[in-house]
């Protein structure tokens, strides 16, 4: 019985360590050198390329690396019989809130404002904004919505969440899927923390940047097709919107003749809101492990029609 840790762009060494460290007993490869294919029961994945997981033929859990799991799905060389595991962490939480935190913080003095004008030395002092200033749109509310938007509240914003099917969180104030502009004509800034679905794509267009209150702000940090880029650049120009805050976007790495970069209303993070931490998935895949050995369902499955 064996572990594959299967990326094209992640490097897995201190991965396969942390999982032998924590039980010496898995025989752990890393693609593409997997010694035995027969005795390959999980595939961790990660930015893997089409049909890498093909020559497992007694493959039974594919897990991924992190918590989108859209391109595992979109895979049509993985059978629809083998399940899909996503990453679920609550470092992926509490990383994510600090993330929001900083971008809302930034948002709340003006970084966008004073740093174009620190490159144009300009001496421009604007009111700082406080937390009962800003009502804040959680799109999306799984684990990690549901927990950054109950943290927000707790430190005195007033938060809305967005999700598919209505949720009740405590302090919240929770829209569904039909409710979409009922609950963005409330917000001064949303934030996307969506799953890349057939639903979400496009999400974030001109119509829903018009109807935010003003001051208007974005951060997302769900995954880039739920933004259109060029609505957004049009929003900025014509002050619909005032800044924006995204971490993810359509193609990664972003391209570099793209406009975001030359825009100072736009902050630009590498995909890095909220990485998974080498130690916290060990210790979840030696757990989801020893359940498959055991016969027992793995945790987090995915549900391949939600697509999440
Ligand atoms: C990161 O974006 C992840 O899906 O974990």
């Amino acid at each position: 019985m064996a572990i594959a840790l299967i990326s094209t762009n992640r490097n897995f060494l201190e991965l396969q360590e942390q999982i032998q460290g924590l039980d010496p007993n898995i025989q752990v490869d890393i693609w593409p050198r997997i010694k035995a294919k027969e005795a390959v029961r999980m595939g961790v994945c990660w930015n893997i390329p089409e049909h890498a997981l093909s020559p497992y033929p007694n493959l039974q859990l594919i897990q991924s690396y992190g918590a989108g799991v859209a391109e595992l799905l979109e895979d049509t060389s993985i059978p629809a019989h083998i399940p899909i595991a996503r990453m679920s962490l609550e470092s992926l939480a509490t990383d994510m809130l600090a993330y929001i935190e900083w971008a809302l913080m930034d948002i709340r003095h003006h970084g966008l404002f004073y740093r174009a004008n620190q490159s144009a030395a300009t001496w421009a002092p604007k009111d700082t904004l406080r937390h009962q200033d800003l009502s804040i749109g959680v799109m999306g509310l799984g684990n990690i919505g549901s927990y950054v938007s109950q943290s927000l509240a707790a430190q005195g914003y007033r938060v809305l969440g967005w999700s598919r099917s209505k949720k009740e969180l405590p302090l919240v104030h929770c829209f569904e899927q039909q409710e979409l502009h009922n609950f963005a004509e409330q917000c001064n800034v949303l934030v996307s923390l969506l799953p890349n679905t057939d639903e979400t794509q496009g999400l974030l267009d001109l119509e829903l940047f018009k109807s935010m209150l003003k001051p208007s702000f974005i951060i997302n940090a769900g995954r880039g097709t739920q933004l259109v880029d060029e609505d957004l650049i049009y929003a900025l120009d014509t002050q619909h919107i005032q800044g924006a805050y995204l971490d993810v976007f359509m193609k990664e790495p972003l391209a570099q003749n793209h406009h975001f970069w030359n825009r100072k209303e736009v902050m630009i993070t590498p995909h890095i809101a909220a990485k998974t931490r080498v130690a916290d998935a060990a210790a979840l895949i030696v757990e989801n492990y020893s359940r498959i050995s055991s016969g027992m369902p793995a945790q987090f499955l995915v549900d391949r029609r939600k697509g999440y």
